[in-house]
Parts: C-alpha cells; sequence; structure tokens
C-alpha cells in the first residue's frame, strides 16, 4: 500500500516568514503575528485539515550578513520584528485537541535545567502534544546579543547540543519516578521524595546537581524534531531525532539525504521507522491550471529580493550583496548552515546557480519547492515527490497566510483523502503516538534519552 502522507504547518512568530515581501499582499495576515486571534484560528483550521503539527520556525539574531548591516532585513521584515514561539501554545492548545506544536528552541543561550521545565510545563499544559526543534542558531549577531564575540564553531555546536541532550534527557526521565505524585490525603504527602532523584551531571560544558522541578508530563521528553543536515548534523539526528524537516528544491537534493538519514539512524541501533522525515514545501491552489499559475504569478509580484538575500545571506554566512546577480555561487566553508550552502553549491552538481537563481527560488518559500495547479495536480505532484525521495510528508510554508493554509485544507487534503494519502482522522493519544502509533508516549526503546530512565539506569547498572 502506497505510504500516507502527513502534514505539518511551517510557520514563524514574525511577518512573511519565508516569503518576504507578500506582507503587501492585500490578502496576508502575517502582520497579526501579534494577535492571539491570528494563532488560535490558524490552529483551528489545521486541526479541521488533520494536520499532525504546527512547527514554528525561530531565529535568535537579526540577519546582519548582508552589506554587513540589519537594513535589508529590517526594511524587508526578513525574520524580523520576530517574538517568541513557545508563548503561542498555552492558547492554541487550548482551543484544540489534536494538533502538535512543533517549536523551535535555540539552545546555545539558554541552561538545560531552565529549559527543561519550560518544555515540561508546555508538555502539561497541551496534555502530550509538545515537540522541539533542537537548534544551535547560526548568526554572529545572536552570539553577540548573548554577550559573546561570536557564535561557536559549526561542529562544536554539535558537541554542545550533544551534551545538552545528555543534560535534558537526565531531567526529563530520570528524576522523578512515574509513581512519585502520590497526593495521598491521609499521610499528607503530595509528592514521595523517595522516588525524585537527583541529577548530578558534570561535563565539559554544563554542571547540574539538582532534581528536574517540573512532574512527570505525558511524554516527559517532547517529539525530537532536527533540521541540519551538514554530516555533523545528520550523524546527530540520526542518534535522536525523531522528526527530521529536511529543506531542498529538488528530488535530486532531497533523496540522498533521506536515505543517508535512514541509514544512520539505523547504525545508531534505531528501528529506521522511528524517524519521520518531512521536506518543505509550498503550495498554490487554483481552480485551473492556468487560475494557480496566474495566483503564482500575482504572489510574486510582491515579493522582496532584499528580504530573500537577506535570509540567504544569514543562512549561508555569504553577503550575497558582494555578487553580482548573474555570479555563480561557490562553496565555501562558514560557521553558519552548511545544509543551506550545499543546497545551491554542491548537493546537485548538475545544477549551477547563480545569485539570479537564488533571488528567484526565494521569491516563495525559501528553498523549498513551489507545488502550482489545481489540487488533483498538486497531490499529483505531492504524491510524486513522497514516492521519489522517500520522505514521509511536507512542512507547509504560505506564500500569503492564512490563505496558503487555507487552500491545503479545503482542496488539497480532500483529493489526497480520496486517494487514500491521507488519514482521514487523527490517531488516539499524545503527540508521540499519533506520529508511531499507539503505546509510544515516551521515547521508544532503543532512543539515547531512553537510557536514563530511572529503571533504565539500574537495570544498565546492575
Ligand atoms: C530546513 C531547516 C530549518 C531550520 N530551521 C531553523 C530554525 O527555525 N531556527 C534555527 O535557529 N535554525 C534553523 N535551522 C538551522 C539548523 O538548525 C542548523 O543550525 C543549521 O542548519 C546548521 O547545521 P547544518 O550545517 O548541519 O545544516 C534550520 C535548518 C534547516 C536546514
Amino acid at each position: 500500500m502506497a505510504k500516507q502522507i502527513r502534514f505539518n504547518a511551517f510557520e514563524m512568530n514574525t511577518v512573511g516568514h519565508l516569503s518576504p515581501g507578500l506582507w503587501r499582499h492585500p490578502r496576508d495576515r502575517s502582520a497579526d503575528y501579534k494577535r492571539l486571534s491570528y494563532w488560535t484560528d490558524l490552529a483551528q483550521l489545521l486541526e479541521r485539515g488533520k494536520v499532525d503539527g504546527l512547527f514554528i520556525a525561530d531565529v535568535l539574531g537579526i540577519y546582519d550578513v548582508f552589506g554587513g548591516t540589519p537594513d535589508a532585513a529590517l526594511g524587508s521584515a526578513a525574520q524580523v520584528p520576530i517574538n517568541d514561539p513557545m508563548m503561542l501554545v498555552s492558547a492554541m492548545a487550548a482551543v484544540t485537541k489534536n494538533l502538535g506544536f512543533g517549536i523551535t528552541a535555540n539552545l546555545s543561550y539558554e541552561h538545560p535545567y531552565v529549559f527543561a521545565r519550560r518544555m515540561t510545563t508546555l508538555d502539561h499544559l497541551t496534555d502530550g502534544r509538545i515537540g522541539w526543534n533542537i537548534v544551535t542558531g547560526y548568526l554572529d549577531s545572536a552570539a553577540k546579543g548573548a554577550g559573546l564575540d561570536r557564535q561557536r564553531a559549526h561542529d562544536d555546536r554539535y558537541d554542545l547540543a550533544e551534551e545538552y541532550l545528555e543534560v535534558v534527557y537526565k531531567l526529563w526521565e530520570g528524576s522523578w519516578q512515574d509513581d512519585a505524585v502520590v497526593r495521598d490525603h491521609a499521610r499528607g504527602l503530595f509528592v514521595d521524595p523517595a522516588r525524585v532523584h537527583r541529577v548530578q551531571h558534570a561535563g565539559e560544558f554544563y554542571r547540574v546537581d539538582a532534581i528536574h522541578l517540573g512532574e512527570p508530563s505525558p511524554q516527559r521528553t517532547p517529539v525530537l524534531y532536527q533540521a541540519g543536515t551538514s554530516s555533523k548534523g545528520r550523524a546527530f539526528a540520526g542518534r535522536h531525532a525523531e522528526c527530521v524537516f529536511v529543506s531542498g528544491p529538488s528530488v535530486a537534493v532531497i533523496g540522498p539525504r533521506v536515505a543517508d538519514l535512514r541509514r544512520l539512524t539505523a547504525a545508531a541501533g534505531r528501528h529506521p521507522q522511528d524517524m519521520l522525515i518531512f521536506a518543505l514545501a509550498t503550495v498554490v491552489v487554483g481552480e485551473t491550471e492556468a487560475a494557480a499559475r496566474a495566483r503564482y504569478d500575482e504572489y510574486r509580484s510582491y515579493a522582496d529580493y532584499r528580504g530573500g538575500l537577506a535570509l540567504m545571506s544569514g543562512w549561508t554566512g555569504v553577503d550575497f550583496s558582494t555578487l553580482d546577480l548573474d555570479q555563480q555561487v561557490r562553496h565555501v566553508e562558514s560557521d553558519a548552515s552548511r545544509t543551506a550552502l550545499d543546497n545551491i553549491t554542491r548537493a546537485d552538481p548538475s545544477r549551477i546557480w547563480t545569485v539570479r537563481d537564488v533571488v528567484d527560488q526565494l521569491s516563495i518559500g525559501g528553498i523549498g519547492p513551489v507545488f502550482v495547479g489545481t489540487a488533483q495536480s498538486v497531490a499529483d505532484q505531492l504524491e510524486a515527490w513522497v514516492d521519489a525521495t522517500d520522505v514521509d510528508g511536507f512542512n507547509l510554508a504560505y506564500a500569503v497566510t492564512p490563505e496558503s493554509f487555507v487552500d491545503v485544507v479545503d482542496h488539497v487534503v480532500p483529493e489526497l483523502q480520496r486517494r487514500g494519502r491521507y488519514k482521514r482522522d487523527y490517531a488516539p493519544g499524545v503527540l508521540r503516538e499519533k506520529l508511531f502509533g499507539q503505546g509510544q508516549a515516551r521515547l521508544s526503546g532503543g532512543h539515547p534519552g531512553a537510557s536514563h530512565r530511572i529503571g533504565a539506569t539500574k537495570i544498565a547498572a546492575e
């Protein structure tokens, strides 16, 4: 049977997200990101479409690589102004029952002891629908804001992340026994102290000597998402990620990355089915092919090329203001995102990218494909991508919000349901169970986080 296709909606607590300039489109509401009603309406819409999750990107720092100033980013609203994504979750959880929330949080500037409690809080308040997109950042501007001269070197950030995860696993999985909260009225005992254990960690980057502050939440460890796909990033994903977000313009770029991620997951001793892979894409739907194409062209007429290049400069660490429009983009080593630069240099040797091509690509939906057509032809294109790359679904960005998401929910989802390639209802349970099956509320046995469970530690020690 053909594989089911999963959808996340891809958002950011900002204006325009991956379609800089389209905030000027008369129907775009992305500038309402500051209003709770924008988010609660969106959450309800997505739940109507049986979308697995709202995946909210986040970036600390401003995109000031382009021309060495933040002016292009500020002028075009390229992911600035930007608010905290976590604050949105409670309100959306209150108006939904099944939608998951994949929240991006940068671990470089927050101690794991503090962060672990914030995630536990959201796992409680959402009844187990929270996920964490693990990122370490790519902008020096964030490091400078946090009192450093520059960000940590690329590969060192993954080493930091490795230890960070060890610490949060210990806090989430190893501090409180499942039966620690007794609420024993007769004995006047709320928590049995004998069932709460102190985490003692002394590593290269972190020291912790504490018990976790939150009582056990439905999933304990949130569903873990990851996105960087450099070789170090993929190895990290193979060990830790339950969902991976891949981005690239073509099947030729995405297919090999997916195969490698599946191989690395198995090499890390995990079941390949314990990882779901989502590809970035944007959908533009019309009643006819011509109407869809006209809508796409109309959207593009609002694109702001300065914003696109400000984003690409920040992602790659390469100042695109110094390059000629018809100049080929060449690979260099930088401490920013290797995935972003690989996408337009060496990921597909058969394709040469000039700066003009980059501008063109980034007008809508970042580096991902834009599927344009009727609901039927968009469904054909999505199916073809899944079949050719072996991804499990898509992280769907918007051109104009909420219009792009309405088109998906009202037109593309019913078409895929008719074809038997999209669920008709959510699976029961917490987010991890909805994604991986009943009885999977906690990290699976082969996952490194599971080894920090109280029982697991004891067994290992015996
Ligand atoms: C598709 C994709 C989405 C990403 N989303 C974010 C994000 O929301 N916030 C962030 O700080 N970094 C984000 N990143 C950056 C990665 O987490 C990572 O720091 C960066 O890509 C460098 O790792 P790499 O060289 O392994 O790609 C994203 C990267 C990719 C490829």
